[in-house]
C-alpha cells in the first residue's frame, strides 16, 4: 500500500484509510451482542492492518462513543500496534434536547466543549495521546480564537499531535487557519461517484495550496459504487445512478479491476492527494479495496468517470457551474 504524509504533519499514512463507524453502528443495530461486536471489530480492524492500512478513522457519535472503544481495544489487544498506526476521531456534533423541524443535531466548536471532548475521546479510546482530532462539521457560532486557545492547551498537554476539519468549506477553514498557531492537516469531506461537490467548490485547490490533506468518505457512495451492487429501490432518480454506474463498470473492465477498485482508483488519481475512507465491515471487501492502490488510472479514463459523476450532479462541462437539472 502507497503511502503519503498527512498535510504538513510528521504522520505517513496509508493511502486508504479504514472508517469504524459501520462496525459499532449500523453493525450494532443488527443485533449483535457486545461481545460479538468487538471480536467482528477486531477482526476487521486487524485485517485492514494486515492489508496494509494503518490510518483509523472513528468519532464520538459513532454508535454513541462504541466504536472509540472497539478501535481502542482493537489496538491494544496485538503488543505494538497502537504506536504504528494513526488514529484520527472527531468531536462536535450534538443532538437538540428537542428535535425540531430539520435536523436534530447542533455543531458545538465552544473552547470548553472541545476540552471536554478531547477527555472522553481519550478515555473512551483508552489511549495517552490521538493523532489527529477532527471538528466533524462547522458551527456557525464558533468564535476561532478562542478555539485556537483551547487547541493550544490541548496540544501542550500532550493530548492531541495535530487538528484538522471535516465537512468544511474552504472559506471556513481559511477562516480557521487564520486564528490557529498549527497548520490543520486534514479536511474530510464526503466525495464518491454520486458526489462531487467538492471537486468543484475549490476544496482540492485549497488543500493544494495549503498543505491540507483531503480525505473522502463515503467513496462508494455508502453502497452503490460497491461491486455489482444497484441503486437503493427507494433511490429518487436509479436511472441516472446507472447511467453512472454502467460508465464506471466499463472503465473498471479495461482495466480488469471491479467497480469498487475503480471508484477509489479515481479518487486516488487525483493530484490534490485524496485519501479515501472505506466502511465496509466485510474482510473480502476490504481485501478488494486495498488493490485500488495499484491501479493506474489514465488521464482520459480519470475524465470519462469524472464526467459521468458530473453529468449527474448537473455541472456545466468546463465551467464548473451547476446547470437547471432537467
Ligand atoms: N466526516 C463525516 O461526516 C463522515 C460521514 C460518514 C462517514 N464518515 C467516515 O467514513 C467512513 C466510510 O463511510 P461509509 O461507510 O459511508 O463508506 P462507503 O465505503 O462508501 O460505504 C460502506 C457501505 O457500503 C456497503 N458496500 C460496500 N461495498 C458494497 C458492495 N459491493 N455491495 C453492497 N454494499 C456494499 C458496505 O456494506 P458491507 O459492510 O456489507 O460491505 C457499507 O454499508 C466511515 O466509517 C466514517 O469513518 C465520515
Amino acid at each position: 500500500m502507497k503511502t503519503q504524509r498527512l498535510g504538513q504533519s510528521d504522520l505517513v499514512s496509508s493511502r486508504i484509510i479504514y472508517g469504524v463507524m459501520r462496525v459499532g453502528g449500523a453493525w450494532q443495530a443488527a443485533g449483535a451482542g457486545e461481545a460479538d461486536q468487538q471480536a467482528v471489530a477486531t477482526d476487521r480492524i486487524l485485517e485492514a492492518v494486515d492489508s496494509g492500512i494503518n490510518h483509523f478513522d472513528t468519532a464520538d457519535i459513532y454508535g454513541g462513543g462504541r466504536c472509540d472503544e472497539l478501535l481502542g481495544a482493537a489496538l491494544r489487544g496485538r503488543p505494538g500496534l497502537r504506536d504504528k498506526v494513526i488514529v484520527t476521531t472527531k468531536c462536535c456534533i450534538r443532538r437538540l434536547a428537542k428535535p425540531v423541524v430539520g435536523s436534530g443535531e447542533w455543531y458545538d466548536m465552544s473552547g470548553q466543549y472541545v476540552r471536554d471532548s478531547v477527555d472522553a475521546a481519550l478515555r473512551r479510546l483508552n489511549m495517552d495521546v490521538i493523532d489527529v482530532f477532527l471538528m466533524h462539521r462547522p458551527d456557525l457560532l464558533v468564535e476561532p480564537a478562542e478555539l485556537a486557545r483551547a487547541f493550544e492547551d490541548i496540544c501542550a498537554a500532550g493530548k492531541i499531535r495535530w487538528f484538522g476539519v471535516s465537512n468544511y468549506f474552504p472559506n471556513q477553514v481559511s477562516l480557521l487557519q487564520k486564528c490557529l498557531p498549527m497548520p490543520m492537516v486534514l479536511n474530510q469531506v464526503p466525495l464518491n461517484p454520486l458526489d462531487v461537490d467538492r471537486f468543484y467548490d475549490g476544496t482540492m485547490e485549497q488543500c493544494m495550496t495549503d498543505g491540507i490533506t483531503p480525505t473522502a468518505y463515503s467513496p462508494v457512495a455508502g453502497g452503490v459504487f460497491g461491486t455489482g451492487s444497484k441503486p437503493w429501490e427507494n433511490h429518487p432518480r436509479p436511472d441516472d445512478v446507472n447511467n453512472v454506474i454502467e460508465v464506471f463498470d466499463a472503465v473498471a473492465g479495461k482495466y480488469d479491476a471491479t467497480r469498487t477498485q475503480i471508484t477509489l482508483a479515481w479518487l486516488l488519481r487525483h493530484p490534490a492527494g485524496i485519501c479515501p475512507i472505506i466502511g465496509t465491515t466485510r474482510s473480502e471487501r476490504i481485501a478488494e479495496s486495498v488493490k485500488a492502490d495499484a491501479i493506474d488510472l489514465g488521464r482520459e479514463d480519470w475524465h470519462r468517470l469524472t464526467n459521468a459523476a458530473r453529468w449527474y450532479a448537473g455541472y456545466v462541462p468546463m465551467t464548473g457551474s451547476k446547470h437547471t437539472r432537467r
